[in-house]
């Protein structure tokens, strides 16, 4: 209906699930972005952008009920971030948008909002 929101358009939690867990699994081949992770299992940061995503689109909050304020550029200041980094995590988040199947106006309406996010937490220039 018209008060669905992106998220429940989209499929929901599976289809978040889905983009995530795809977007790690490049992650952990990359050999830019995989030494960033301070963790050696990366599957709770996996959940915590699987649950950012959710409420961001609508969905429930449970990331800020167990995080707080996202503060996302503060919580990316300990990472070197330029814009190799930036493109690494697009190329990884690309493949598992196209992956996901979405139809097309959502699937631009995604891709738009990540390309803006990633540009947004650059915080070196080299
Ligand atoms: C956390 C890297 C862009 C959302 C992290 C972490 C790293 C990282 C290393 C820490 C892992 C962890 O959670 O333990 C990067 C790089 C990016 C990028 C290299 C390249 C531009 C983004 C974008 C978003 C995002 C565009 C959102 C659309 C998050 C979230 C967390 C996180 C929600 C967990 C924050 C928390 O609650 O602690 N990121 N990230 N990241 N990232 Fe990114």
């Amino acid at each position: 209906t018209s008060t669905d929101t992106f998220y429940d358009q989209v499929g929901g939690e599976a289809t978040f699930h889905f983009i995530v867990a795809r977007f790690y699994e490049e992650v952990a081949k990359d050999e830019l972005l995989r030494p960033l992770y301070p963790e050696e299992d990366l599957g709770p940061a996996e959940e915590r952008l699987r649950l950012f995503l959710m409420q961001y689109w609508g969905g429930p909050h449970t990331y800020s009920d167990q995080r707080g304020h996202p503060r996302l550029r503060m919580r990316h200041a300990p990472f070197k971030i330029g814009p190799a980094e930036r493109d690494a995590w697009l190329r990884c988040m690309r493949i598992a948008v196209d992956e996901a199947n979405l139809d097309p106006a959502h699937r631009d309406q995604l891709w738009q909002y990540l390309e803006m996010a990633a540009n947004s937490m650059i915080n070196s220039w080299f």
